[in-house]
């Protein structure tokens, strides 16, 4: 059952007879519609009528319309307008350029412009690295994107993925002062993408690479850090490992286990799944099972792409196939960054005593967790609504800010991990429990720890 939340949030300015029960009359409607009322408003008052403001939470566009439906059914009662207040934040985007210099007269414009900026561009000039100290270039990031698998919505295009792009914009700088910008590609040719990344960079001191489809995400971005000396992080993979690294070491502190001695499952072997992989393979697991839409990544199969087969070669320590219930067999952890409702209760049931499960898919996780809480001792999802919420928020703002300020030239798994460990030690020692393996993702200890691990792994 869908609950209603801020995502679908309405506001309905009614008019209504001015009677003593016109407010008990409208809530009680909104209310037997299903809404959640977050403000009541009475914007005009006549003798003949009053005019409101109603606030409230819907699930869904389909029953916001319901609940405006019902307050229309009132006697007396007209609905002038509604507003969707989700929309009203994006009118005109999210976020905008300020100068940080005053422009007030000739004098200012002389130094800020022409004829003084000259100088600085000759430095620049002269000594390229000088970039970094008199432009942008030190605290700016590009976001980039072809808008080919956009949230849970896939391909719909560099314009549609703008919005969340500026989201993005807007939490790098909200939590770690990094000024970001989106730059969505009209393009999803590999090349073309690879190139024109490499003619922008010398604006950006890092290229944050975001909701781009695997397998083509792999190559982009192996190729741009090759080709780029800043550093080039694809959050989709690498956001999400950090955070999963981090919660799975707090989680496996709550049930007394060690990496070493589990058997990791992880479904989904895309972007995420194979950032997952490939990080925890650096501490040495137990024994790791990748599964895809095919089933168990297994070395005979014939289905393998490079990336699945790295993943075959390096995981499946005794070469089971079969499906994703079959790899959960007496596993200590699984993983889910793949697809929603993929198995019920017994499945968890057959896992190992103390079981963790993270069931990450967006915005229908794997397992309905309170399913997966009838026999798993931790259960995370990537959803607000659930204790734990992995959610890479924890990670980007603080990985940039670190590299940004390390002035690093790339990126490397020391650096993942130390952000990693960073944010599972914000969780300290008297907090932790299954219902709190990670920090909130306004815990505003979070980016400036992860940004002085991240700072301090990349110095030399
Ligand atoms: N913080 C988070 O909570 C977080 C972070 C990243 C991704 N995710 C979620 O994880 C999911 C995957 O994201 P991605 O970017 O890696 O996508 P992707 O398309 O790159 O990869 C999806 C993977 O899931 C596999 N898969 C699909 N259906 C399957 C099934 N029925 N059984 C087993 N495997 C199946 C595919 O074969 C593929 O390997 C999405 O739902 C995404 O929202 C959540």
């Amino acid at each position: 059952m869908p609950v209603p939340g801020p995502g679908y949030s309405i506001t309905v300015r009614v008019e209504a007879p001015p009677s003593a029960s016109a407010a008990g009359d409208l809530t009680g409607a909104a209310g037997r519609a299903g809404a959640v009322i977050t403000a009541f408003d009475v914007v005009e008052s006549h003798s003949d009528r009053i005019v409101v403001d109603i606030t409230a939470n819907a699930h869904s566009a389909d029953h916001a319309e319901e609940i405006t439906a019902a307050l229309e059914e009132l006697p007396g009662v007209n609905v002038r307008k509604v507003s969707d207040r989700t929309f009203l934040i994006h009118l005109g985007g999210k976020i905008e350029i300020a100068s940080k210099v005053q422009l007030r007269n000739r004098d200012d414009l002389s130094r800020a412009y022409t004829p003084g900026v000259a100088r600085i561009s000759q430095a620049i000039a002269k000594n390229p690295a000088d970039a970094r100290r008199l432009t942008i270039k030190r605290n700016t990031v590009a976001v980039v994107t072809d808008g080919s698998a956009v949230l849970g919505l896939g391909n719909i295009g560099p314009a549609a993925a703008l919005p969340v792009m500026e989201g993005k914009a807007a939490l790098f700088k909200k939590f770690a002062g990094v000024d970001a910008w989106p730059v969505c590609l009209d393009t999803q040719d590999t090349e073309e993408i690879i190139r024109t990344v490499q003619l922008i960079a010398p604006v950006y001191g890092g290229i944050n690479l975001e909701d781009i489809a695997a397998p083509r995400c792999f190559e982009i971005e192996a190729r741009l850090r090759e080709l780029l000396d800043i550093p080039v992080f694809h959050d989709d993979q690498h956001g999400t490992a950090i955070v999963v690294v981090g919660a799975l070491r707090n989680a496996l502190r709550v049930v007394g286990k060690n990496l070493a001695d589990c058997k990791i499952v992880v479904c989904g072997a895309g972007a995420a799944g194979s950032a997952i992989i490939r990080l925890l393979l650096q501490k040495g697991p137990g024994d790791i099972l990748a599964v895809d839409v095919n089933g168990i990544v297994h070395p005979d199969r014939d289905d393998l792409d490079p990336n699945l087969t790295w993943l075959a070669q390096n995981t499946n320590r005794n070469l089971v196939s079969g499906k994703v219930t079959d790899a959960m067999v007496d596993a200590d952890v699984f993983i889910g960054v793949s697809a929603p409702n993929l198995f019920g209760a017994d499945a968890v049931a057959t896992m190992a005593k103390d079981a963790i499960v993270f069931a990450l898919a967006n915005p229908d996780p794997e397992i309905d967790p309170l399913e997966a809480q009838k026999h798993a001792a931790v259960v995370a999802t990537g959803r607000s609504d659930y204790p734990n919420q992995i959610n890479n928020v924890l990670a980007f703002p603080g990985v940039f800010r670190g590299l940004l300020d390390a002035q690093a030239r790339g990126i490397t798994d020391t650096m993942l991990l130390a952000a990693a460990d960073a944010i599972a030690d914000v969780v300290d020692g008297d907090r932790i429990n299954a219902s709190f393996i990670v920090p909130s993702v306004f815990d505003s200890a979070v980016a400036p720890a992860v940004a002085e691990a991240v700072a301090r792994a990349a110095a030399p």
